[in-house]
């Protein structure tokens, strides 16, 4: 750059910095024409840098002109930016008193929502009857939704109408049983774990069914004949009484799962009717609540246990359902529907 064309600049950044200064109303237009003119990358701040590349007998002269430009837009933008806060001062000074007596302004609180008080309800009962808690993955693979549990091949939870499956052969988690196969892989017994999670499966929304839902998991595994049947049907009792309460009257009827042998269902003694038969019971006097069982040899297999060495049984329950009960509700919809004024209630 010749020296005519720096001197033509600098008043062209004069001139541009002047005109954006006598525009300004308030303290931030100030600080963003210093940042623009001023800062470490301002228009001024790199042409006084690009000086250096002048010949040595030039620099002086420009250099000066540029440093006085410098001065003079500090002085101004500094006296402009004390003006506009003075102006600002007296203006809030001349507005009317603030008048404290007014009420509030009523902020709404947020809540936990009903699902996730109840889960943390029972994740504290189970921990406190000494199981951990494990996170396993929603996105699966056939081998630990499935295969690893005892599903036949032609198994009709694997049809397309109960699974959603995902590229590459991957699918979610259609039940929390994959949890089982996922911490025992990885871990020798003795365990006593319990996972919660979401499950997904292909169904509508409606008032019993959601394509969302959650579950918990829960097993224990130990050496062959330290974990029975037995222990599960205290283990279970045990846990359903602190969570409906001391008097809850808790059965075992004999069932069917894959994963598991025996297997069984277990029911609570209606907490609406006292068994007498009603709705919610479907006039039975029983409500279901979860499935159980022994854990299959095939699984123990599967996870690389020797099924003669050792031993366990699992459950698994449907935390929306044990949420309706607890909180006598009756339309699974209302969990997700989050309508405030269902969710406030709680
Ligand atoms: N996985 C079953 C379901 O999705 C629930 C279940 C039943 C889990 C029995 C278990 C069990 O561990 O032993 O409905």
């Amino acid at each position: 750059m010749s020296t005519s064309t720096i001197r033509e600049r600098l008043e062209e950044i004069r001139r541009q910095a002047l005109e954006a200064l006598s525009q300004s109303l308030e303290p931030a237009q100030v600080e963003s024409v210093r940042v623009r003119v001023l800062g470490r990358n301002g228009e001024l701040t790199e042409l006084i840098r690009s000086l250096r590349s002048l010949p040595e007998h030039e620099r002086p002269v420009v250099g000066q002109l540029a440093n006085q430009l410098k001065r003079e837009l500090e002085e101004r933008i500094e006296a402009l930016a004390r003006e506009l806060r003075r102006r600002r001062i007296e203006q809030s000074l001349a507005q009317p008193a603030l008048d404290v007596t007014l009420p509030g302004m009523e902020f709404g609180r947020g809540r936990i929502h009903p699902l996730t008080q109840i889960t943390g309800q029972i994740l504290e009962i189970w921990t406190a009857m000494g199981f951990e808690v494990a996170l396993t993955p929603d996105i699966e693979d056939d081998f630990h939704n499935f295969g690893a549990l005892n599903f036949p091949p032609d198994h009709p939870a694997r049809e397309m109408q109960d699974t959603f499956f995902l590229e590459g052969g991957r699918l979610l988690r259609t039940h929390t049983s994959n949890g089982q196969i996922r911490v025992m892989e990885r871990r020798r017994p003795p365990l006593a774990v319990v996972c919660p999670g979401t499950c997904y499966r292909r169904d509508e929304l409606s008032v019993r069914y959601s394509p969302m839902f959650s579950q918990l998991e829960g097993f224990m595994v130990d050496d062959f004949g330290k974990v029975t049947m037995a222990h599960l049907k205290g283990t279970l009792t045990e846990f359903l009484r602190a969570f409906f309460g001391p008097e809850a009257d808790v059965r075992f009827r004999a069932s069917f799962f894959p994963f598991t042998e025996p297997s069984a269902e277990t029911d609570v003694r209606c907490i609406f009717c006292k068994g007498a038969g009603c709705r919610v019971c479907k006039q039975s006097g029983w409500i279901e609540i979860l499935g159980c069982g022994m854990i299959h040899p095939n699984v123990l297999r599967a996870v690389g246990y020797d099924p003669q060495k050792h031993a366990g049984f699992a459950f698994g329950m449907g935390l929306e359902r044990l949420a309706l009960i607890r909180l006598g509700v009756e339309d699974m919809r209302l969990f997700f529907e989050n309508d405030l004024r269902f969710l406030a209630q709680f």
